[in-house]
């Protein structure tokens, strides 16, 4: 039996950046005093990340979530909205706190992405958008979905939670659909601790979504909009600029990673590599597989829980699906019969240890117990 991991590998870690630096602009915000609304590092990370993403408009928020609220709500999405349950909650909460109802599409095999063969099915009057969401870095079909769109005379919103730093036949996944969320969660490739930001295209949205993330305050007894408070703070501002320097490395050295996970893995049969992408450029953000027990012989969940007593914590991403929460149950499209791929892949999937300071010799050794796992009986491994 191999030797259990003397420290714990989780699933991933977050990228953080030299404490000098950062406690050097904490420096300058205390000297400040400003130390949220839109002061210098507000300023300086929303200019330096519309650069990053090459993207034409950009706006900051508290966190993803508030961001796809927020945008939602700018765009004036009204009634029923195509979306994905292979999706982290976020994705249909944004949904409901705009009183959307969701219209569950299923996803397609390969990508585990929104399926665009079966979107227009689902459209109805009260139609008046598509939600996709790029899972684990895998652009959507963007150019089909905007076919689909601009015949029904649909917006697009694309969760890009996922990400950052994704291309989609070289151009920056944030220039497609009507606009795209970022998350910048801890746990993400680029992170500011808590975070989020839209991409899109025009003045107009810009100075709406400005005005939304500060209760709709137009000026000092103006109140123009409903809006909400979702404003990203100086501090987490200033760590995003400290960690945004550390990206492309970070890319590098999980690009590394990847290979080395795909050599080992290479052939074990039932395991499929989900994340691996040809000719399309992904975030880099997780590394996820499949399982399929008949071929493997374990299950996933079985894998999940194996790997456990070797100290490496891997996570059943997304799952459960979100069209399974008890207050989307009444929806035809909520229906397991209308949802194979994405019943099947909610049982499948894995997202392994991903991050750059993962030592390839350690993604050896996991790699080493899922060829173990499938091939030999439980007392021997
Ligand atoms: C697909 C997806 N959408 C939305 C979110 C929510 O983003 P945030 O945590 O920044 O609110 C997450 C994860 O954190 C996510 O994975």
């Amino acid at each position: 039996m191999m030797n259990s991991f003397k420290e714990h590998i989780y699933v991933t870690r977050p990228l953080l950046p030299n404490l000098d630096k950062v406690a050097s602009r904490m420096r300058d915000i205390w000297e400040s005093k400003w130390i949220t609304n839109t002061g210098y590092q507000h300023k300086e990370l929303e200019k330096q990340l519309k650069e990053f993403l090459n993207v034409e408009q950009l706006s900051l928020f508290n966190n993803g979530t508030s961001a796809l609220i927020l945008g939602l709500k700018a765009l004036e999405i009204k009634g029923e909205v195509i979306t994905t349950p292979f999706t982290f909650p976020a994705t249909l909460q944004a949904l409901d706190w705009n009183g959307l109802t969701p219209v569950f599409c299923d996803i397609d095999e390969n990508l585990l992405n929104i399926d665009p063969n079966k979107i227009e099915q689902l459209i109805t009057e009260k139609t008046s958008a598509i939600l996709g969401v790029h899972v684990f870095g895998n652009p959507c079909d963007v150019e089909r979905i905007q076919y689909i769109a601009n015949q029904y005379g649909l917006k697009v919103i694309y969760d890009g939670a996922h990400a950052f730093g994704t291309e989609y036949a070289g151009r920056p996944i944030g220039s497609f659909g009507d606009m795209t969320m970022y998350s910048f969660h801890a746990t993400k490739l680029f992170n500011t601790v808590e975070g989020g930001a839209l991409a899109f295209k025009g003045d107009l949205l810009k100075g709406k979504l400005d005005l939304l993330k500060n209760f709709g305050i137009a000026g000092p007894e103006e109140v123009v909009l409903s809006g909400l408070n979702a404003k990203m703070n100086e501090i987490q501002a200033a760590i995003g600029l400290e960690v945004l320097k550390l990206v492309e490395e970070e890319r590098e050295r999980r690009e590394k990673i990847k290979e080395v996970y795909e050599k080992n893995l290479d052939g074990i049969e039932g395991i499929r590599i989900v994340t691996q992408l040809k000719g399309m450029s992904n975030s880099y953000q997780y590394f996820v597989i499949e399982i399929d027990e008949e071929r493997y012989g374990k299950s996933r969940d079985w894998v999940h829980e194996e790997l456990k007593k070797y100290n490496v914590f891997t996570r059943k991403y997304f799952y459960p699906l979100c069209s399974d929460f008890k207050w989307y149950q009444h929806l035809d499209s909520s229906q397991a019969s209308n949802l194979p791929i994405a019943k099947k892949a909610a049982k499948r999937v894995l997202a392994m240890p991903f991050y750059g300071e993962l030592l390839e010799e350690h993604v050896e050794s996991i790699c080493h117990l899922l060829v173990n796992f499938s091939c030999l009986s439980e007392l021997a491994i």
